[in-house]
């Protein structure tokens, strides 16, 4: 059965993937099972996706509900879960209001145009510029692979969207001097993730929110990968007490199934019209109830301090490793974001691990990322470090 699928794939599929020898069949927590039964302990969580883990009674029991009433409807109509979902998020967050698309690469595709659009009703023609940042990932489509500088990503699909700038992640003098009144936003994550696990310092966010003041541009944190409760907040913005203009979220958003997200202030809906931007698939019913649930449980404050707990937890175990390590350069994250900085390849760390029913991924060439579902356990931790320390020792 292995084998046939993984033939199946190699005929059928576009390779875009590297994928391991092995299918995943189905989960229960945090623990993954092949086809062949075996088990993996999962430190990826669907690259930070499946917050609830996998099978979560209530997400499952909300997709067989809401399926038997309603799957689809275009967005020409209302429906409840949609309208409920938006006022949860704008209750949790800075936001007045929220745009839903099906991806982070779309919702920072939607933070683009309502950034132009408001730029272009509040200060007329030609505040059209971007400011993002080294190491940032904000997608792979035309605007959001235009704010990802990274040559292999960029350079087989130039030209990409024009008018992009970057300073030096971490580095205010570098983005004071990238600034400038053409600017309609500045892009930036609180803690970078693809880029290898880079939390920003507290005054480089400040920073950018005083920059983009003072050159009446609009603030966007993209909180795909960071956001909702990935750092012990239900947004990584709220332990800098700095607020943004527009925020981008999807990843976890609605428990496995796409969703994406741009919460922003009334100053900026107040720019937006009807046909301005639209989806097709965006926040049907059955999406919209998943991520009711989702969001619910994880804006809970006792289920952020478990994560937070548990964040610290990890964080000790393997700052611990590094001190016992000589592999272990650096140590990175926060909550149940983190980074290992190698000095080896972090992908001979992967593969190893698949070989110990462990998934990890890397985050670079030489970083190793732990993003495990929210609902692990420290047992669950400290046996991931257990096998990370074990397969670093040999
Ligand atoms: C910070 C950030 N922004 C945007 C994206 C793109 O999200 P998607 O793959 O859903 O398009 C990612 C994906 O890893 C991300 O980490």
């Amino acid at each position: 059965m292995r084998e046939e699928i993984i033939e199946l794939e190699r005929k059928y599929v576009a390779p875009t993937y590297v994928r391991p020898p092995f299918v995943l069949d189905h989960g229960e927590h945090s623990t993954l099972y092949d086809t062949d039964g075996k088990a993996y302990l999962d430190m990826v969580a669907g690259i930070a996706v499946n917050a609830l883990g996998y099978s979560d009674p209530e997400v499952v029991r909300t997709i067989q509900t809401q399926a038997l009433k309603l799957i689809h409807v275009s967005n020409l109509y209302h429906t409840a879960p949609n309208a409920r979902l938006a006022r949860l998020l704008c209750e949790t967050s800075f936001a007045d209001k929220v745009f839903f698309c099906n991806s982070g690469a779309e919702a920072n595709e939607g933070a683009l145009k309502f950034a132009r659009k408001w730029a272009r009703v509040k200060h007329g023609e030609g505040k059209t510029a971007v400011l993002a940042f080294t190491g940032a990932f904000h997608g792979r489509l035309f605007g959001s692979l235009a704010m990802t500088p990274r040559e292999k990503y960029q350079a087989p699909f130039r030209p990409l969207m024009p008018g992009v700038r970057f300073a030096r992640f971490n580095d205010l003098a570098d983005a004071e001097e990238q600034a400038g009144d053409d600017l309609c936003a500045i892009f930036a994550e609180p803690i970078q993730g693809e880029g290898g696990i880079h939390p920003a310092t507290p005054e480089f966010l400040a920073g950018l929110r005083d920059i983009a003041d003072r050159h009446n541009a609009l603030l966007v944190f993209d909180e795909v990968q960071c956001g909702m409760g990935r750092t012990g907040y239900l947004w990584a913005h709220q332990f800098y007490g700095v607020e943004p203009d527009i925020l981008t979220a999807a990843k976890p958003l609605a428990g496995g199934f796409p969703m994406g997200a741009v919460l922003m202030t009334d100053e900026v809906a107040s720019t937006i019209e009807p046909g301005d931007h639209a989806s097709t698939f965006a926040a049907g019913p059955l999406v919209s109830s998943v991520a009711e649930v989702v969001v619910g449980r994880i804006s809970d404050p006792t289920f952020l301090a478990a994560v937070r707990k548990k964040g610290e937890f990890l964080g000790n175990l393997l700052v611990k490793l590094r001190e016992h390590n000589p592999h272990v350069l650096e140590v990175r994250g926060r909550g149940l974001m983190w980074g290992l900085e190698l000095d080896v390849e972090a992908k001979q760390v992967v593969e190893k691990g698949y070989e110990q029913g462990l998934l990890v991924i890397s985050a670079g060439p030489n970083v190793l990322r732990l993003v495990p579902p929210l609902v692990v356990t420290e047992e669950e931790l400290a046996r991931a470090v257990r096998i990370i320390e074990g397969i670093l020792s040999e």
